[in-house]
């Protein structure tokens, strides 16, 4: 008989005086941290923390507003999720991590590597770019608040839903992609809303890519139609360390629509630098 091992409880802890939720698999000596995109939550990382979990310690968390961390009084911007990182590892006493960020995890990885060099061991970017919202891009954005003041995030969550995953996987992965659309549903009007308006506010990193100095590996669909496959490429092309792989079928939530591939190249990278 198979018994199938239940999923693990969400753990909170209280990090200057908010909420925050999260999920900690595993052991080894140096943890991997998993920051997700928008507007998901930590689950959307559960294929590589149960992989990964394995041969290390793996810890993903929800970013403020969304799931179930609080989001606190502070109007949310990147630089401040990036401070969250921080001050999440120093509550949980982590001098250095490797940590994996998709999309905005992403936004929030650039932000925070510079910043904070020295509590990098490597870092993963996946899905994800190092430039600012163009015009078009931040008008877009307005008239998205706009709706969704006006009619609530029925509409978004199914659109958006709609243009994270490729064809195939809509065609067929259903599953996954009616999962994906009640983690958007699941997901405060307050949280969308402000958390778009921080996208949009976003400063670009591209300028101090440059000065990384920690392995970098980077991940991307080969139909990522949001963070195209360009942007990996210019974020290849300026981390001179950097390690850089297609994944084929897959679009933005490449982690959720490829497993099995994101994973290999993934323990590939972290069993490296557990190795060092
Ligand atoms: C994400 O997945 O985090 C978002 O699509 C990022 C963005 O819209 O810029």
């Amino acid at each position: 008989m198979i018994i199938k091992q239940k999923p693990k409880a969400d753990l909170k802890m209280v990090v200057k005086g908010r909420s925050v939720s999260y999920n900690d698999k595993g052991k080894g000596k140096m943890p991997i941290i998993f920051l997700h995109g928008f507007p998901f939550d930590k689950s959307t990382w559960q294929p590589q923390m149960d992989a990964l979990a394995v041969t290390h310690r793996v810890i993903a968390y929800d970013i403020r507003g969304f799931g179930k961390s609080e989001a606190g009084a502070e109007k949310p911007n990147i630089r401040l999720f990036a401070d969250d990182l921080v001050q999440f590892m120093d509550a949980m006493e982590i001098q250095k991590a490797i940590v994996c960020g998709l999309s905005m995890g992403g936004y929030i990885l650039l932000n925070a590597v510079f910043r904070y060099a020295n509590r990098f061991e490597a870092i993963v970017l996946c899905d994800t770019q190092c430039i600012t919202d163009s015009p078009e891009a931040k008008e877009k954005r307005k008239q998205t608040i706009k709706q969704i003041k006006g009619n609530g995030i029925k509409n978004f969550a199914q659109a958006f839903t709609k243009s994270v995953f490729c064809q195939e996987t809509m065609d067929k992965n259903k599953e996954l992609v009616e999962n994906t659309h009640n983690i958007v549903l699941a997901n405060s009007f307050d949280a969308i809303t402000e958390t778009l308006g921080a996208l949009t506010r976003r400063k670009e990193t591209c300028s101090t890519l440059g000065l990384i100095d920690v392995p970098v590996l980077i991940l991307c669909g080969k139909e990522d139609i949001i963070t195209v496959p360009a942007q990996s490429e210019l974020l290849h092309r300026s981390i001179e360390q950097s390690k850089l792989h297609f994944i084929k079928k897959a679009g933005h939530l490449s982690n959720l629509e490829q497993p099995e591939e994101f994973n290999k190249h993934l323990l590939k990278f972290v069993s490296g630098i557990s190795k060092k």
